[in-house]
Formats: structure tokens, C-alpha cells, sequence
């Protein structure tokens, strides 16, 4: 990973003068703080082939959204103009628009318009750099081997990784795993191997329902397995409350009526109560936390992640022009990549994800919930690269959890999912009487793998609750 290597570098021309293990210990801290791989995490069961890490390549604040089915692949709902350069910024090499949207269509979500594919075609060719590709015309059939067939044509030109989307995450998911389904059978070097049992199961898990929506015939005859053999029993299925949860596809469901997401935009605020959602759990930490001022970075376009908040003393504050300066992602960039009038190629503040001169400001959110007919809980867990405060944010909380979980679909959110993982997995657990290997198998198919080796103080509180009741049962 990118941003891994240039740490590494960085540091590895220092300390070239010292030993091997060091330079060996230093890299495993940096895959721990930046959620990379962990080995303990390879013992845990999955339906993903290969989803270890957190989503979003090397920007898991701002393309948190994106769903990996493997490291080259991955899917997501429609974008706009904001998203395909963040998704630029984290390192996917191209955009692939399952359908043709048409000039004449004008579409929105929440209030900030969708591009057509004219559009979409430039933004992502003129100003993010990246391949651009549209899968299918505008009468095309997207249920239909023909549709497969299409993409299996245009799948060896794509540079990886790639991120293809539709208008929900749905429909590419279908195309995607239909696509791996039948490399699986004409070529016997393709991983990962997907029959229709990890294709209902992938499914399944990303929570879209592929059994009872969809002609099943398509999947048999690529998978060339008999569609006697799809039957209710067989075939597993999501169960989400929502149903339709992807009508904001952005989040990941995590266990019937839990959801989570990274950072929520503003403009999507108001849609969430139509939704489904009754509740909404913030855990990003305030202004001050614990009587200090404990503001999280905001995302900002064309600016590196995980630069600090204030500074120290000899580093000014993150959002000073000096440091917005050194830490642009691109200092090349023109002007006209942040917006037609803009006279600097950096942003300096992010109104969207509720940002203030400084950073993240959960008062600027919660300002907004406060005109909706939804229960807001903003319930504080500050983040370090171990989760330390976990048990006690959750010990704290565990029965304002379960009380949430009981008034129906609740989405809780941090800045890119993790936390809120870590909550919604196990308060589901709770609620929903599973155990600890249910829970740890969900943890690492949402990406945000838990071991004991990795995680041991939200290792012990899992082991706790969910040991627990497994006895008690
Ligand atoms: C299946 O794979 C073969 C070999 O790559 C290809 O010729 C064919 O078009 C594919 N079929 C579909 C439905 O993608």
C-alpha cells in the first residue's frame, strides 16, 4: 500500500543505519494504527475471499462507502462529483458505470446532483485522471448473461483497482460475482473460485438479496449448476429492516436492524428517516473530550489523511495555510479540481462532512439532526490505534445500546466505520443471542477484523458478553 511504502521509506532512510527487526517492528505498528492486515486475523472464518482490511485503499476517511469484493473489485452505489475524487485520492485506477445515464435524466441524492455519464465520463477522465468505462448501452438488460458477458469483455482492460458502481451497489454486485462465477469455470487459474453457493452466500452478507429478485436461470446457466438446486432452504438470504437499507447504500448492514457507516454527509441527513432509520449513534468525539479540545480531522480534497488536528509546537494546526500547503496529496493539481473559481488546488474546510476551521465538529451535526424526526445519540469514543476506550465506552452504554437496538434500524457511524463496528457487532450479538464466533467472522467480513493479538481490550469485552451468554443459554 502507497501510503504504508512511503512511511516505511521515509523512515527506513533514517534508520537505514539500524537493524532489520526494527525496521520489521515498525512496519507491523504502522499495519495495526492504519488497520492492514493482521495475521491473527487469517484463522478467522470468511465468506469474503480476501477481505481483510478496512475499505478504502489508502483513504478510509474518504472513500469509506466503497465495498471490496476482492482487492481488485470493488462496488458502490451512484457518485458524484466529490466522491469520484475521492475515490481518485485513494488509489482506485479506474471507474466503471454499470449503466448509461442519460443527458436528458437529471437525478439527485439528497440535494447534491448525480452526473450524468457525460459527466461522469469527464470528471473522471479531465480531472481525477483515472480509466473511465460504462458497461451497458441504455436498452440494455442488466439481469441477463448478455450483460455478464459484456463486462467479461471488458474486465482485462481495466487498470486495478477498479470501482465499479451502479445506482446502489446491487445490481454490480450481481454482474461482478456472475463474472467471477463464470472465469471460475472457463479458467482454471482464476481465484477466487465462486460457485453459486459463495455466490448466494457473498451476497448475502453484503445484504442484497439475490434469490428472490433476479431470474435465477441466469445463475444457473453460468454456473451450470441445475436451478433445482436454489431452493429457499439452500440458498442463504439476507435479513436486514430495512429491506431496501441500500437505498442508502453507503452504509454496510451488520446484523438485521444494525448498520453502520463512516463519516454521514450532511446533504444525506434528511433522507435517512425515509430511509428507515430510527435512530442514528454518533461516536465521534466533540470539540472538547474529557476537558480537552479533541477535534478529528475533517476529509479535505487534495490533502493527506491522518495529519493531526492542532499541531504541536513546531507544527501548526492541520487546516493553517502552511500546513494545508506541505500536506496536499498532489501539489500539482490545478486550481479547477476543487471547483471552477477556486484560486488554491487544496480545500480548506468541508462543510459536507460538518468541518470547521479546524476540524470535525460534532455540534455542526448535530445542529442538523436536531430539525429531524429521528433519535440522535451522540455517545463519544475516541479513537487510538488499540480501541483502548472501547470497554469503557461500551460498558457505559451497554444498556442505552441494547434500549436503541430494541426501537428499531439503528445507523451508527464514526469516521470511517470502525468503531462503529466494533458497537453495532456486538450489541447485535447481544441483543440477537450469538456468539463470539458469529461475531468475530461479522467483524472481519465488514473489514474491521478483531483479534486478540490485534485488539486485546475489545478482544476481552467480546469474549466477556458473548462467553457469557453462551453458558447462560
Ligand atoms: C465466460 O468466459 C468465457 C471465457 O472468458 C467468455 O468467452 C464468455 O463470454 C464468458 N461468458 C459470460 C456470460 O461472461
Amino acid at each position: 500500500m502507497h501510503l504504508r511504502i512511503s512511511l516505511i521509506s521515509k523512515i527506513s532512510i533514517i534508520i537505514s543505519v539500524l537493524s532489520l527487526p526494527l525496521l520489521l517492528i515498525l512496519e507491523l505498528s504502522f499495519q495495526i494504527c492504519f488497520g492492514f492486515r493482521h495475521d491473527s486475523l487469517e484463522d478467522i472464518p470468511s465468506i469474503f475471499p480476501s477481505r481483510l482490511n478496512y475499505a478504502g485503499l489508502k483513504s478510509h476517511k474518504k472513500a469509506w462507502w466503497v465495498k471490496e469484493i476482492t482487492p481488485d473489485f470493488h462496488v458502490s452505489g451512484r457518485l458524484t462529483e466529490r466522491q469520484l475524487k475521492y475515490a481518485s485520492e485513494a488509489g482506485f485506477k479506474s471507474i466503471v458505470s454499470l449503466f448509461t445515464y442519460p443527458a436528458e435524466d437529471f437525478d439527485t441524492f439528497g440535494s447534491v446532483p448525480l452526473l450524468n455519464t457525460e459527466e461522469e465520463k469527464r470528471v473522471v477522465e479531465d480531472v481525477t485522471g483515472l480509466q473511465f468505462h460504462v458497461v451497458l448501452d441504455p436498452m440494455d438488460e442488466w439481469a441477463s448473461v448478455e450483460a455478464v458477458a459484456k463486462f467479461t469483455s471488458l474486465a482485462p482492460k481495466l487498470e486495478k483497482p477498479v470501482l465499479l458502481h451502479c445506482d446502489r451497489g446491487y445490481t454490480i454486485t450481481f454482474i461482478v460475482l456472475l463474472y467471477m462465477a463464470n472465469q471460475t469455470i472457463h479458467n482454471t487459474n482464476f481465484k477466487p473460485k465462486i460457485h453459486s453457493k459463495e455466490f448466494f452466500e457473498i451476497a448475502a452478507a453484503m445484504g442484497y438479496n439475490f434469490f428472490d429478485r433476479i431470474p435465477l436461470e441466469v445463475v444457473s446457466e453460468i454456473t451450470k449448476e441445475p436451478i433445482e438446486k436454489f431452493t429457499d432452504k439452500s440458498v442463504p438470504k439476507p435479513n436486514f429492516q430495512p429491506t431496501e437499507w441500500y437505498d442508502y447504500w453507503l452504509a454496510q448492514p451488520v446484523y438485521q436492524n444494525w448498520f453502520i457507516a463512516g463519516q454521514i454527509y450532511k446533504s444525506h441527513v434528511n433522507l435517512l428517516k425515509d430511509f428507515g432509520y430510527k435512530s442514528v449513534i454518533n461516536l465521534r468525539p466533540g470539540i472538547i473530550y474529557k476537558g480537552k479540545p479533541n477535534q478529528e480531522e475533517v476529509t479535505l480534497l487534495n490533502i493527506q489523511d491522518y495529519t493531526g488536528t492542532y499541531g504541536d509546537t513546531h507544527t501548526p494546526p492541520r487546516q493553517s495555510t502552511e500546513r494545508l500547503l506541505k500536506t496536499r496529496l498532489n501539489p500539482n493539481l490545478p486550481n479547477s479540481y476543487i471547483s471552477k473559481t477556486s484560486e488554491i488546488n487544496y480545500e480548506t474546510t468541508n462543510e459536507e462532512e460538518f468541518g470547521d476551521n479546524f476540524g470535525y465538529n460534532s455540534d455542526l451535526e448535530k445542529k442538523v439532526f436536531d430539525n429531524q424526526d429521528l433519535k440522535y445519540y451522540h455517545l463519544p469514543y475516541d479513537f487510538d490505534v488499540q480501541l483502548l476506550e472501547f470497554s469503557e465506552v461500551f460498558e457505559s452504554n451497554k444498556e442505552l445500546f441494547l434500549k436503541i437496538g430494541n426501537d428499531g434500524p439503528v445507523l451508527v457511524h464514526c469516521a470511517i466505520g470502525f468503531r462503529a463496528a466494533t458497537v453495532a457487532v456486538l450489541t447485535s450479538a447481544i441483543q440477537y443471542n450469538l456468539p463470539l464466533d458469529w461475531a468475530l467472522q461479522r467483524l472481519k467480513e465488514l473489514g474491521f477484523g478483531i483479534t486478540q493479538d490485534a485488539y486485546p481490550n475489545v478482544y476481552k469485552v467480546y469474549e466477556k458478553y458473548l462467553t457469557l451468554q453462551k453458558t447462560e443459554l
